[in-house]
């Protein structure tokens, strides 16, 4: 067995990935409705404060099979209109409760999926056009993105985007072989990806980004090292190259995946590696766990300047005190309290016209919460943290002493630090900050696994 085999063996297991702490199955605290507003006017009291938008848009037209998102299919595309005026109602309320939000500098707004661009160019309008004239945007610093699936995406809609003042476009590519693509339902031509990513460029959109998926059925490493090839020839300046997530507990189009299509362990591995020494080649900056950025890019920058940020949304160079999730099952953070929105389209819209918030649930962070995010934080985007003390030192070693062993990472100095062996097992790592995590196990069912 060779040595990264052995490896597998060990720490190839369920883990978290980090996109908040504590991590959402681990929230127990949940905040009422006002506790939520009030933690949104405390984050926003200081003037020195400022504040980011997400925009879960759940609809999509057909479902790909690998898809862990929070979707709901419908080709009716006068729901999406009927959404916007939810979403706009959802905003009213929160601006008439919290009125700092019209105040306070917004840095940025995402809309994600779902697939945002299944609204018509008039529903981004009326969506858009109403925040942006409300909310308190410096233009040479503000950034608006928005996923799309090309597969969906025209001309017009992105004419609309540029209008409407959008500068990042995330391209859904996850794969580019047909034989791969009919097995994830996702059937889409090189073509239609190039037309979007050059059209983006063409109307000044200054950084376009591709999701790819490793991991996927029946993509062998010679087929992907086409994807990879044909990936490089449209040059993206950001690259997401995410590790296909396992969940057919949560995610039942998952079962249909037959176990001897999925690479695993090693082989799975294996694809990314390849990828990431085709990207570096080419000059990209590797970023955290699995993001690539051309060094001109704001995320790369970030990355010198150590102002990187991960939250809900990824890796992010805008780093605020709030995030406002507004949609269904959007997830919204402070400095102090997480918030989730119903999930049921129904529930959510209810809550909302009824003028409340359309909390689900959520956690309100204890002191030695914010401490450890801090350090999850920390470690997920620098790949090294601060040990601040000799006992919590002791803590480090011994909690990490077989990944030590392992050279995955090292203690000096007062610091840890990720190694360049241990990147495929940051997840892992990161566990020693998960307090909460360390307490109580989770069930088997909760997390992927870390490759
Ligand atoms: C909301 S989707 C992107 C927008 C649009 N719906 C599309 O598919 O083009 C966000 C991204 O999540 C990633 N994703 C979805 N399900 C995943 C899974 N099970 N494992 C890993 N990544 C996944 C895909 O790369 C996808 O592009
Ligand atoms: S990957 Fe995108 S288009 Fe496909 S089902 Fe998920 S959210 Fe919808």
């Amino acid at each position: 067995m060779d040595e990264f085999t052995k490896l597998l063996n060990k720490y190839d297991h369920p883990v978290p990935r980090y996109t908040s702490y504590p991590t959402v199955p681990y929230w127990s605290e949940s905040p009422s409705s006002e506790d939520w507003l009030n933690s949104l006017n405390n984050s926003l009291a200081n003037d020195s404060s400022a504040w980011s938008m997400y925009v879960h848009i759940p609809f999509c037209e057909t479902l790909c099979s690998f898809c862990g998102c929070n979707t709901s299919i419908t080709k009716n595309k006068s729901r999406g209109e009927d959404y916007v005026n939810v979403l706009l109602k959802e905003w009213d309320n929160y601006k008439a409760k919290v009125q700092n939000f019209t105040k306070r500098p917004l840095k940025q707004i995402h809309l994600g999926g779902g697939t945002p661009n299944f609204l018509s160019s008039e529903s981004f309008k009326k969506l858009m056009l109403p925040i942006m004239k409300d909310c308190n945007i410096d233009k040479n610093e503000f950034e608006a993105s928005i996923e799309v699936d090309p597969r969906r995406c025209s001309t017009e809609q992105l004419e609309t985007l540029a209008e409407l003042g959008f500068n990042r476009i995330s391209i859904g590519v996850q794969d580019f072989n047909i034989e791969v693509q009919k097995l994830i339902n996702r059937v889409q031509s090189y073509e239609k990806v190039k037309m979007v990513t050059e059209k983006s460029r063409e109307l000044g959109m200054p950084s376009v980004n591709f999701d790819l998926i490793y991991g996927l059925p029946k993509q062998t490493m010679e087929l992907f090292k086409k994807t990879i090839e044909q990936t490089i020839s449209l040059k993206p300046d950001r690259i997401a190259l995410y590790s296909l997530a396992i969940v057919p507990w949560i995610k039942p189009s998952q079962k249909l995946f037959k176990d001897e299509d999925l690479p695993m362990g090693a082989d799975k591995r294996a694809l990314y590696e390849y990828a990431r020494k085709q990207f570096l080649a080419e000059g990209y900056i590797e970023i955290g766990m699995d993001h690539f950025a051309l060094p001109t890019d704001s995320l790369a920058i970030s990355v010198s300047d150590k102002t990187l940020h991960r939250n809900f949304m990824g890796y992010t160079c805008k780093k605020s005190e709030v995030l406002l999730g507004l949609g269904v099952s959007s997830i919204s953070e402070t400095t102090d309290c997480f918030h989730q929105n119903e999930k049921v389209l129904t529930l959510y819209q209810e809550k909302v016209e009824k003028g409340d918030t359309a909390t689900l649930r959520g956690h309100k962070l204890n002191s030695d919460d914010i401490y450890y995010r801090k350090k999850v934080m920390e470690f997920m985007t620098q790949l090294e943290v601060d040990i601040d003390d000799d006992k919590q030192g002791e803590d480090v070693k011994s909690f990490l002493q077989e990944m030590i062993n392992d050279k995955l990472v090292e203690v000096t100095a007062g610091k840890l630090k990720l190694t360049e062996k241990g990147h495929p097992f940051i997840r892992n790592a990161c566990l020693v900050w998960d307090q909460r995590l360390r307490l109580k196990k989770p069930d088997a069912k909760t997390f992927s696994k870390s490759i």
